[in-house]
């Protein structure tokens, strides 16, 4: 496909516009038009990654810098670096640990790995407290869907209209935005979605002000449907920052509580201290069954993601249900810890 139907691009999509154009159009550098020419012959085009918009040489703190040696705010970065880029302190952590365990084969256990483990529990608090590590966000969701699948024996899952929760066959299947569905033929099966809380045509807010009627389109689906396990959702939707109410979310929990559907809240882009809480849940009052989070969690510099649940669903140990390589990475571990160094007396 040649040219990408405007009906295809999702809202994070510039690279295939004439904005991109004019902008590679505007670097009159030989070298980064060269570097760019190189990336469009050797890597596969897919959307929302090429052509690519510039080339970069480094990154610091809260910028980015271009091969002309220009330096950008970064006020977007995929939202991994809360810390900012290249923290001397993860650098430093990430650096010790790639000497003493660089990589922990599976079946095998760490204390890296553990102590992350650990802090992950105390910081989420309430029952979340059993863990499982992955390589990336996408990993994390399906090996979530998974274990809401077993815990409920329901395969069915309720999620948000325009949602994205991984670009992977099972995320796509949950994810809301149709552009990421679109000619990939039989996706999951049991994916029913109800709108987000958010402004559609004015339908937001109600005239009392509230979006708690939202809440309500879940309890309609899971009683119309039948056979829901699983309810998916951002605590706030990361893209263009929706941020539904704290009374929206209890219902949401007492609908889930009542039905027996196990509440999945990915927190993925927005976890690790974004909200001012740690996570977003805990600003709304609530606790989900699984948290999904990744993303700046490896302190901008190792990929690792993690999906925390409660010790009642601790009951799958006779299936694979992230049986990843990299599952208790040392050095993603010692990334994610690194901070804590300075935030607490324990030392990591
Ligand atoms: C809400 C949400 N969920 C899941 C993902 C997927 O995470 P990853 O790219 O680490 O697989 C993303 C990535 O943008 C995201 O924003």
């Amino acid at each position: 496909m040649a040219d990408q139907a405007t009906h295809l691009r999702s809202e994070g999509d510039v690279n295939n516009t004439p904005a991109r154009e004019e902008w590679n159009q505007q670097i009159q550098d030989d070298a980064t038009q060269a570097l760019l020419q190189r990336d469009a012959d050797v890597f596969l085009h897919q959307s929302m990654s090429t052509p690519c918009l510039d080339s970069l040489e480094g990154a610091e703190g809260i910028y980015i810098q271009d091969t002309r040696g220009k330096r950008y705010m970064d006020f977007h970065g995929n939202n991994v670096h809360q810390l900012g880029y290249a923290h001397p302190h993860v650098i430093k952590r990430v650096t010790e640990q790639m000497h003493s365990l660089p990589f922990s084969p599976r079946r095998f256990t760490n204390e890296t790995a553990v102590k992350c483990a650990e802090k992950l529990t105390e910081i989420c608090g309430g029952d979340l407290n059993r863990v499982l590590f992955a390589p990336g966000g996408t990993s994390v969701v399906g090996m979530a869907l998974k274990l809401a699948r077993y815990i409920t024996g329901n395969y069915k899952v309720v999620s948000l209209w325009d949602s994205f929760h991984g670009a992977s066959l099972d995320a796509i299947s949950v994810g809301g935005e149709a552009c990421f569905r679109e000619g990939m033929g039989p996706l999951m099966a049991g994916v029913e979605r109800i709108p987000p809380a958010v402004s559609y045509r004015g339908a937001f807010p109600s005239q009392d002000g509230s979006d708690v009627h939202y809440a309500d389109y879940l309890e309609y689906v899971i009683e119309k449907e039948g056979g829901i396990g699983a309810f998916i959702a951002e605590g706030v939707r990361n893209t263009d920052v929706q941020v539904p109410s704290k009374a929206y979310w209890k219902r949401i929990r007492e609908i889930c509580d009542k039905h027996n559907v196990l509440l999945i809240i990915d927190d993925i882009p927005n976890g690790m201290g974004r909200s001012g809480e740690w996570f977003t849940y805990q600003a709304f009052d609530i606790e989900p069954d699984i948290l999904c989070i990744g993303k700046g969690f490896g302190g901008g510099l190792v990929p690792i993601a993690a999906m925390v649940t409660k010790d009642k669903y601790n009951t799958a140990a006779e299936i694979s249900l992230g049986h990843y390589t990299h599952e208790k990475s040392a050095i993603g571990c010692a990334a994610a810890l690194a901070p804590w160094k300075r935030l607490s007396k324990n030392s990591y």
